[in-house]
């Protein structure tokens, strides 16, 4: 498994508001966008081309075009919906698939509640979104999900990570083309399955549905 930890001072300025408990829904979502957009530009680093033929107002040149089957988006509902407009503008031409997930909150199980992606998924490069991995228990069982159809390859894009969550999809992806990116990875998982210091649930952030303090 490849692992990409974004370096960039904007990325981590971006997740510092982002983080912030006073960071309003709004402003949380134009940021998750623009995060992800630029994480997006590390993620697709190996997302195959093939050369085609045209020709500029001076020549005759060969450039590189995204390659069929074209890459297929996925987010992870709820929360991986508030990165898609920010992946699609970077790839515009990929086609989407919608996966939705929940973590039981007092087992940390995920289940998958919603699917709507291509039957088939022989010879994909698959991008999964989702901004948390926290114990990688959903994340993990979307990589298995989409290989069991025929992925080739995922990689994730997730804004935060905790290490016992990344540690636990390496140790169940060994065989496999997995690659992960992360805006930053965190220092631990509390005893209730959040990441530390995180930002909290990122879907209720997204989505203005904090329960009252
Ligand atoms: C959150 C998050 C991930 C998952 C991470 O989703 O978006 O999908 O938890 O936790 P894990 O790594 O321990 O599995 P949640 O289940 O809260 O659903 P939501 O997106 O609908 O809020
Ligand atoms: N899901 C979230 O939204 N946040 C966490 O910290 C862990 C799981």
């Amino acid at each position: 498994m490849r692992v990409h930890v974004a370096d960039h001072p904007l990325v981590t300025h971006k997740l510092t508001v982002l983080r912030d408990r006073t960071t309003p829904s709004p402003t949380f979502r134009a940021l998750a966008e623009e995060l992800v957009t630029l994480l997006a530009y590390e993620a697709t680093r190996e997302v195959r081309v093939e050369p085609v033929e045209i020709e500029t107002p001076v020549a005759k040149t060969t450039g590189l075009a995204i390659s069929d089957p074209k890459p297929l988006i996925v987010p992870i509902l709820r929360a991986g919906l508030g990165m898609l407009e920010g992946m699609v503008r970077l790839i515009p031409s990929a086609e989407v698939g919608f996966l939705g997930m929940v973590r039981n909150e007092d087992t940390l199980e995920p289940a998958i509640y919603a699917e709507r992606l291509p039957k088939d998924l022989s010879n994909r490069q698959c991008f999964v979104l989702d901004p948390m991995l926290a114990t990688g228990g959903s994340l993990l069982a979307a990589i298995e999900y989409l290989f069991d159809r025929g992925a080739v390859g995922v990689t994730a894009v997730c804004l935060l990570a905790a290490p016992e969550g990344l540690a636990a999809v390496e140790a169940a992806t060994k065989d496999r083309d997995v690659t992960i990116v992360l805006g930053a990875l965190d220092e631990k998982l509390n005893e209730v399955g959040y990441i530390v210091p995180g930002l909290g649930d990122a879907g209720d952030r997204l989505y203005g549905t904090l329960p009252a303090e």
